[in-house]
């Protein structure tokens, strides 16, 4: 597997997710995007974490460009 992050789409992901830990995708190639499926092993990525206290619908970033990852800062715009 390449440690190359390839850009999945130039927008986020719209998610809802419940109260708890989830793991999100860091190298691109997860078969079920945004969320890590275990596709990085072998390689140098490991996935983001992130914990959230109460349901919410988040914006996971798609583009890989994001300085706020796992969540979307508004880079896709500009690229
Ligand atoms: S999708 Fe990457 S910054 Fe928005």
């Amino acid at each position: 597997m390449s440690d190359t992050q390839a850009p999945a789409r130039r927008e986020p992901y719209e998610v809802k997710l419940a109260a708890g830990t989830h793991y999100f995708c860091s190298c691109g190639q997860s078969k079920k995007p945004p969320f890590c499926d275990g596709s990085h092993q072998g390689s140098a990525h490991v996935p983001y974490e992130a914990v959230v206290s109460e349901a919410k619908t988040v914006y996971v970033c798609g583009c890989g460009k994001s300085g706020g990852a796992p969540f979307c800062d508004g880079t896709h715009g500009s690229l």
